[in-house]
């Protein structure tokens, strides 16, 4: 059985938790990734790897530990040049462009390690990002005039991430579900149209996970569109409207949540308690 191709057909008859607009009928996919390969020396870290985003979805990346999805995002991103393959976004190819560019183009990916300038205020941190698209150069974002309108701003993104009350205290020494927010509001902060999360859920409990994959799923209330790497299978299954399956650098399924988790293939490739626990089994 070739699980992809079952998955696929499903999908296309309109498979349940498919809320997002298909990218066939709705203009160009928001981000496209097309027969992207990429070697690390002799280990085929990404073989062939394809699938769409339609714009305003919530698509989650997922797979078992080393199945290519961090590098993705990478190559997405721009920090890793792929030996092969295409990738748009909003219809429009970004192959060859800088990270810097992209992030112009209206992409953002957040980090799984949040490492925020700690000498700095939180609203500081957020307002930086800001200024750093705005202004165009670390420097020129943070001094005179684009100080006032950033820091404004980066007060509104908080309020939006749910820690205003952190605005001015340090970034240093703040608990981690703090960093994760701030991280989701410096994201925010680059104006973006694609978000890619590499696992933001890491080391939450499974309340501050719950709430912060809300969080998460809310951004495309706001028009953006989302792609989940994430370990957390329930939140994934929760939030997302479709899944990318990846297993050693392929995609190994794709399609509504609920079906994609059922495939013995995907099972097979977790450890299979993991997914039944997503399935609330
Ligand atoms: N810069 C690099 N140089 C060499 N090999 C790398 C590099 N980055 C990743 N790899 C390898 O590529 C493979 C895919 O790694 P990647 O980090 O993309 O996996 P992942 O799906 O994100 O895994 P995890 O769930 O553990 O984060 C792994 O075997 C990894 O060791
Ligand atoms: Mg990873």
């Amino acid at each position: 059985m070739n699980p992809a191709a079952e998955v696929r057909t499903d999908q296309a008859a309109g498979a349940p938790g498919m809320s997002a607009p298909s990218p066939a009928v709705g203009g160009p996919p928001a981000l496209e990734v097309r027969g992207v390969s990429l070697r690390f020396g002799g280990l085929q870290a990404l073989d062939d790897v394809g699938f769409q985003v339609a714009p305003g979805e919530r698509l989650g990346l997922i797979g078992p530990n080393g199945a290519g999805k961090t590098t993705c995002l990478r190559v997405i991103a721009g920090v890793f040049a792929p030996d092969r393959g295409r990738i748009c976004l909003a219809g429009q190819s970004i192959d060859g462009l800088p990270p810097h560019r992209r992030v112009g183009a209206g992409l953002a990916m957040t980090n799984q390690i949040v490492r925020p300038l700690r000498s700095m205020s939180i609203a500081e941190n957020v307002a930086l990002a800001w200024g750093h698209r705005r202004a165009g150069g670390l420097l020129r974002a943070f001094v005179r005039a684009e100080r006032g309108p950033a820091l404004a701003r980066a007060r509104e993104l908080l309020a939006r991430v749910g820690i205003a009350d952190y605005a001015d205290g340090p970034a240093s020494g703040v608990p981690l579900g703090v960093l994760k927010r701030l991280e989701v509001a410096r994201a925010l902060a680059l104006e973006p149209r694609v978000v890619l999360f590499d696992e933001p859920l890491a080391g939450l409990n499974s309340i501050e996970a719950t709430r912060l994959a809300d969080l998460i799923a809310s951004l495309t209330d706001d028009g953006l569109t989302v792609v989940l790497v994430e370990h957390n299978l329930r939140e994934v299954v929760r939030v997302c409207d479709r899944l990318v399956v990846l297993e050693s650098g392929r995609v190994l399924a794709e399609g509504a949540p609920a079906t994609v988790m059922r495939i013995p293939e995907v099972i097979a490739a977790y450890v299979g308690e993991e997914v039944a626990d997503a399935r609330g089994a």
